[in-house]
Formats: structure tokens, C-alpha cells, sequence
């Protein structure tokens, strides 16, 4: 029964939108045992009782499926102690938690994350749908990432390193640096590697620092294994920023005599704005190659793929 509602435990479990999510898989008329079997595999699941999702978010899927099930049904009890349990229970109203499962290998990171957009003057607490299609992009091409020492740069909540890190998937990369200019990213990235990785030692998880791009020369590198490849999702937004960044790519590409690749993932969300940063990439001499999206029928991750993700490989 569980596995019948799979698709929508998934797309819950990582607050997918709830007017897309898959409403079709629930068949009607819906008997007791589905609908309890349902909300024990999205409200009742162990991970959203430990770590539970926005309280509104929860409510919102309740009050949809509520909504399906009145003209044909009884409801079942579950659907209204799951409506009330959450707003008691949520302390912290800034921040909530999303688990992104993956299906194959069975394998889940959990994230604290920002429930707006913006919060303490970054937009790096929640994770954006660019790194979403990256992680994406990793787990179609692992070979990318195999035995590299990897630096992410804005890397916000920490997504795509503690994906790199867990063990059940053998990406068998090498070290993984997250940093983001934000100090409050960097202490939710903390916090969420902790998370992700209670009894791993400290060694074998990915490292957190703070890297503001402009202050790419004073980062103590030489205490981190030499970088193989750049990681980036969603740092092209804001043109007063282009300088400091590709000044930052400057510096870790001459430090590597150009032995090194970055893997850049943007949303488009203004042709304009991408085209000026590639059109800068291009003045500094580096070499561009946009890279193969994940389709929606392999994606690993619950995520809108009518939005449009560019993935490209700068290399110099
Ligand atoms: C839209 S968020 C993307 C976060 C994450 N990569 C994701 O896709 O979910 C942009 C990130 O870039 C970081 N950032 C912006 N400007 C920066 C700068 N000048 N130096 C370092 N990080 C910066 C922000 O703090 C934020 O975490």
C-alpha cells in the first residue's frame, strides 16, 4: 500500500507543490485503510514527525486531499489529528525542514531550511530549484565528480555536498569544501551536515567555511586539498556581483595552472542577465559547453522541469 502512494510520499516529504503534486495516483472511492496508509506515508512519516515540514505546508495538503475525498467518503480521523498536530508543534517559525528522497538507492538528506525566499539578507537559506537540477545532473554523471576535491561556491543550505557525502550513494569524490559569503549560511550548512552525518567522523563529511567572492585571495587554500572542479548553482542573479565572482574563478583557475573545471548551474530567469555573464566568461578566455539537462522521467529530485535550469562547463 505504501508503495502505491511513493510518488506523493516523496513530493510531500520536500514540500513539491501542492497543486502539482501527483493527485492522480490517489484513485476514488478511498476506502479507511488507504487514506490512513496515505497520511502514514506523508504526515505520519517518521521523518516529518522528527523533522517536520512547514506547519502552512502541511495544512495546505491535508485541506486538498480533504477536498477530493468529501463528496465520495468518510475521513478518516488521521486527516484531522494531521491537520491540528503541526501547528502546535511548530516552534521555529522561520525555518521548517524538507527531505529529499531518493528513490534508487534508497537514500534521503533532510535540510533546515528558510520557509521565505529571504531571510536574514541572503537568499542562500532555502534550497533553489538550479541546485536541485545540479544534484540532478551528479547522480546521471557521477563520473564527473570521482575522486575530485570539490569546491562549491554561494552553496546555501548544503544540498548538493552532503548528497556527494552520503555513503549509500558512492559518488567517491574526494574533499568537499561548501562555502557561501553569508555567515548564516555557513552555520545552517554546519547544522545540516551534522544532521546528515550524526556519526560520521568530522573528516569524511563535507567541510563549511565562509567565502565572500571578493575576498577569494585571503582563504587559507592551503589548508584544503588542491580543488579539481568548481561547483555553483544559482549565483547569477545580480550583475554587481559578476566581477567579484569571475575574479574568484580567475583566482582558482591560475592557482591551478587551469587544471580545473566548474560546473554552473543557473535558472533563467532573465536571458539578458545570463547572457552579459557569459559574455564576460568569454572576455576572460574561458571555454564554455552546456551540458545535458536530466529529463523529468530520470530525475531523482521532485522538481518543476518546466522551469528552465542551464547546466554549463567552464573550462580554460
Ligand atoms: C540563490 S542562492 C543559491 C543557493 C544554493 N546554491 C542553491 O542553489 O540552493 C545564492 C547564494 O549565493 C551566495 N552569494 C551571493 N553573493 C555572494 C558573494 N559575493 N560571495 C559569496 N557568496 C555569495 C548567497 O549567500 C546565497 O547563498
Amino acid at each position: 500500500m505504501t508503495e502505491k502512494f511513493s510518488k506523493m510520499q516523496q513530493q510531500f516529504l520536500c514540500c513539491y507543490p501542492v497543486n502539482k503534486m501527483s493527485w492522480s495516483s490517489v484513485k476514488l472511492p478511498m476506502d479507511w485503510d488507504e487514506q490512513k496508509a496515505l497520511i502514514a506515508a506523508t504526515c505520519g512519516h517518521p521523518l516529518n514527525e522528527r523533522y517536520p515540514v512547514r506547519a502552512s505546508y502541511q495544512e495546505a495538503f491535508v485541506k486538498r486531499l480533504m477536498q477530493l475525498l468529501k463528496d465520495h467518503e468518510e475521513l478518516h480521523d488521521d486527516l484531522f489529528s494531521s491537520l491540528t498536530s503541526q501547528k502546535c508543534e511548530q516552534q521555529d517559525k522561520d525555518f521548517a525542514y524538507k527531505h529529499y528522497l531518493l528513490l534508487q538507492p534508497d537514500a534521503h538528506i533532510t535540510l533546515r531550511e528558510s520557509i521565505s525566499f529571504v531571510n536574514e539578507g541572503t537568499t542562500g537559506l532555502c534550497t533553489w530549484e538550479a541546485a536541485l537540477a545540479l544534484a540532478d545532473y551528479l547522480m546521471q554523471h557521477s563520473d564527473v565528480v570521482k575522486g575530485k576535491n570539490i569546491v562549491e561556491l554561494g552553496a546555501g543550505t548544503g544540498l548538493i555536498g552532503i548528497l556527494l557525502k552520503l555513503p549509500e550513494l558512492g559518488f567517491d569524490a574526494g574533499q568537499i569544501l561548501l562555502t557561501d559569503g553569508s555567515a548564516s549560511c555557513v552555520q545552517l550548512m554546519r547544522d545540516n551536515v551534522a544532521l546528515n552525518f550524526p556519526k560520521t567522523p568530522k573528516e569524511a563529511t563535507p567541510q563549511c567555511e565562509q567565502l565572500r567572492w571578493d575576498e577569494v585571495q585571503d582563504f587559507p587554500w592551503q589548508q584544503y586539498a588542491k580543488t579539481d572542479l568548481v561547483l555553483a548553482a544559482d549565483v547569477i542573479y545580480d550583475d554587481s556581483q559578476f566581477d567579484a565572482l569571475l575574479d574568484a574563478l580567475d583566482h582558482l583557475f591560475t592557482s591551478r595552472g587551469n587544471c580545473l573545471e566548474m560546473l554552473l548551474a543557473s535558472t533563467v530567469r532573465n536571458v539578458d542577465t545570463l547572457h552579459k555573464f557569459m559574455e564576460q566568461l568569454t572576455n576572460r578566455e574561458y571555454k564554455v559547453t552546456p551540458c545535458a539537462n536530466v529529463s523529468a522521467c530520470v530525475s531523482h529530485f521532485c522538481r518543476d522541469h518546466t522551469a528552465a535550469v542551464q547546466i554549463i562547463s567552464i573550462k580554460r
